[in-house]
């Protein structure tokens, strides 16, 4: 049963209305479900059950404190790209010995910032990236753990901002260049080869993308063995997607034995970086119609929501669903869900059929994952408030900006 439901005309997520929260913390505001949270990953987990797994939540889909400290009692890893994700890993209580490093462009801080907490592993893309890591370890008298994050040149099937694992894309090392890196990594004094790592993309659908990079990765794994070098570990990475509007999601079961079939009674590990699959359906954006701009062409719904708090929409021409809090009776009307920013750019959501009245509360669903994440303060627009729901408690979890957070770190010349 979804966290998020409707009981006597109200949307419900877990014991509380909606809107109570509104009255409580105002909007715009993110809400999202713990128990929502710990379902999407015990569903994961459990799948591979009795396969040595590890579960590295990816935190740039949602990095609020509260979130990853459910997730690490949990008993989860985390998939960082920043010496920041590192550290709110572990102030909510990560643990490094589970943290993978990805991403293209590590600083030499943040590589002496993870070798100094011990991470697990930094998934390499490149071979300057290797050499920094050897010269950087090697001054700390340390050896680094590595993947390469090898690009399979496989098409996801999915937006072309969020497809990494083509050839064309700036991420991983080519397939055909990773036996001669590992080969020279493996004589290296200050790395220790440890695992390969894949990764092709994000809200992919399908099956058969993932079954073709997995077949290309366990290939490569096995030529590296032949030559010598045996791999501990293999990180097939994340992406699987969430529905939104009508899509039908691979389901992890089905993802989870087609993965097992392929390591049946192999020695490596595996290791997993879901993001928006584990949070978000568990999150929704709590917005408040301003005002009501019927035209002749289209009708406006104005919310106190914008693209600067949800950018999805603008920046992928992302569908999201839309429901009334409390839905009212009367005239349906197509509306464009719009914020106050100003750009023409700036829609939650286009053509939706909704019967509104100035006031009412709006819930934009499907948000928990790349949402307060990605928010700004443009046009000085201070962050939205995240709140957690247990059960029938509300939690504040992270508090809205004042109008003096905006300008806190600024002067007057
Ligand atoms: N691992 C790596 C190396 C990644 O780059 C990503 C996401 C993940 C794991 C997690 O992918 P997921 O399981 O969440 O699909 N802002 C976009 C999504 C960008 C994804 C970037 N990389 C959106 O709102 O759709």
């Amino acid at each position: 049963m979804s966290a998020f439901a409707y009981r006597d005309g109200e949307l419900f997520v877990e014991r509380v209305a909606l809107s109570a929260i509104a009255a409580r913390f105002g909007t715009p505001c993110y809400v999202y479900s713990r128990a929502a949270l710990e379902a999407a990953y015990r569903e994961y987990d459990e799948a591979f059950a009795g396969a040595e797994h590890l579960i590295c939540y990816a935190l740039k889909a949602n990095s609020n404190l509260a979130v990853l400290g459910i997730f690490a009692r949990l008993g989860s890893g985390f998939d960082i790209v920043s010496g920041g994700e590192l550290a709110r890993a572990i102030a909510a209580g990560g643990d490094p010995a589970k943290v993978v490093f990805s991403g293209v462009g590590k600083r030499a801080s943040e590589m002496e910032q993870a070798l100094a907490a011990g991470i697990l592993c930094f998934n390499v893309e490149s071979a300057e990236e290797l050499a920094r890591l050897d010269a950087v370890a090697g001054r700390m008298g340390k050896r680094a753990p590595i993947s390469f994050r090898v690009n399979p040149d496989v098409d996801p099937k999915t937006h072309p901002y969020i497809a990494t694992g083509l050839a064309q894309s700036k991420f991983g090392v080519a397939f055909a260049d990773a036996p001669a890196l590992y080969r020279h990594a493996a004589k290296l004094p200050n790395v220790a080869v440890h695992g390969l790592d894949i990764h092709i993309g994000s809200q992919i659908t399908e099956l058969e993308p993932y079954r073709e990079a997995a077949r290309k990765a366990l290939d490569l794994v096995d030529v590296l063995r032949a030559g010598g070098i045996a791999l501990t570990h293999v990180d097939l990475g994340g992406g699987l997607g969430i529905r939104y509007r009508d899509e039908h999601p691979v389901r992890i079961s089905e993802y989870a034995e087609m993965v097992r079939d392929l390591f049946r009674g192999r020695p490596e590990r595996l290791v997993f970086e879901p993001g928006r699959r584990l949070v978000g359906g568990a999150g929704v954006l709590l917005t408040k119609v301003e005002f009501l701009k019927p035209g002749a062409v289209k009708n406006f719904a104005i919310v106190d929501a914008a693209m600067n708090d949800l950018l999805r929409p603008s920046l992928y021409d992302a569908w999201h669903p839309v429901d009334a809090v409390r839905p009212r009776a009367g005239d349906v009307k197509e509306w464009e869900i719009v914020g106050p920013v100003c750009e023409s750019g700036d829609f939650l959501a286009r053509g939706r059929h909704l019967a509104l009245a100035p006031g009412d509360l709006l819930a934009i669903g499907a948000a928990g994952a790349y949402g307060h994440v990605m928010s700004s303060n443009y046009n000085s627009r201070p962050r939205a408030c995240e709140v957690v729901v247990d059960d029938s408690q509300a939690h504040l979890v992270r508090r809205r900006e004042t109008v003096e957070d905006l300008f806190a770190h600024e002067r007057v010349l």
